[in-house]
């Protein structure tokens, strides 16, 4: 490996099972000589598998519900406590919506959910930063990375409501990064990741068409969440310090394809 972290310190949210992208990021960080705690909500440490991958990085694993301000205070807390100060990157690797769970149509939603949608995929995102400003708790030239879908700028029906979360989320870094980068040069980028076979992602009806389509409109194929991970690496390392506020497109090309053709042949059915 290339020590691209070597004595760098994070955050990693949102690592479920070995499937996740969080997951593979925390892998990676650890091969390229970082430390780090890993947070996830109470009940996902109760059915997730999370305690392993704590075991393989050698982290300590820190509760918090991403909509809850005193349990990400705590983590923050803690963590500083844990990694000796400020931390030089945060994963922000979470969504979740129960109108997806419960196939609820985009034109027959309950409001309720889609306002959790909100708080848990999107605003969370802002408790975050709201909190590490608050407390000091990342590095100057710091890298915080959060994980989005081209549903954001693109209609995809079945990604019912998440598409509104994606959208907030991606204007959250766009003005954190702001205010962040102002006050002490910390970065904040979205990466528009690919679909890729994981438990929230599988949730999404459809699910296999949207895998199928976009792997077959993409120059270059899917990216998969190995990839992403290294990607996310890339933003946390030295290499990147002057890219923020961004919507990284992480797709293999796909948000810039009109047509491929290997689609206009199944249109044609050749
Ligand atoms: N899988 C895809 O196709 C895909 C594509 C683009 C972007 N993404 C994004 O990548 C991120 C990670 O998803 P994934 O595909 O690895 O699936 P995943 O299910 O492994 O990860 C989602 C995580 O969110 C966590 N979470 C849910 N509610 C929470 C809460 N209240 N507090 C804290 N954590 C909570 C879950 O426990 C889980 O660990 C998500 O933001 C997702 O939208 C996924």
């Amino acid at each position: 490996m290339n020590n691209l972290l070597k004595g760098k310190t994070g955050i990693i949210f949102g690592a479920l099972d070995e499937k996740s992208i969080a997951w593979k990021v925390a892998i990676r960080c650890l091969e390229e000589g970082a430390t780090f705690t890993l947070s996830n909500a109470p009940a996902a440490l109760r059915f997730g598998q999370i305690d392993e991958l704590a075991k393989i990085c050698n982290a300590e694993v820190i509760a918090a519900d991403a909509t809850n301000m005193n349990d990400i205070e705590n983590l923050f807390s803690r963590s500083m406590d844990i990694l000796n100060g400020p931390v030089d990157f945060v994963l922000h690797s979470i969504g979740m919506s129960i109108n997806v769970r419960k196939n609820n149509p985009y034109t027959d939603l309950n409001h309720d959910f889609f306002l959790k949608t909100l708080d848990i995929s999107a605003m969370s995102f802002h408790r975050i930063l709201q909190t590490a400003m608050k407390l000091d708790a990342i590095k100057e030239w710091g890298s915080v990375v959060a994980l989005s879908y081209i549903a954001a700028n693109r209609t995809f029906p079945g990604y019912n409501e998440m598409a509104e979360a994606k959208a907030m989320l991606e204007s959250i870094a766009r003005s954190y990064g702001y205010h962040y980068g102002k006050k002490r040069k910390v970065r904040i980028n979205t990466i528009s990741q690919s679909p890729t076979i994981t438990t929230a992602g599988s949730k999404v009806k459809g699910f296999d068409g949207f895998l199928g389509y976009a792997d077959a409109m993409s120059p270059l194929g899917n990216a998969t969440a190995a990839e992403c991970a290294d990607y996310c690496l890339m933003m946390f390392s030295d290499y990147t310090r002057k890219v923020t506020m961004q919507n990284l497109f992480h797709d293999g090309g796909f948000s810039f394809t009109g047509m491929s053709n290997e689609l206009m042949d199944l249109i044609l059915k050749k």
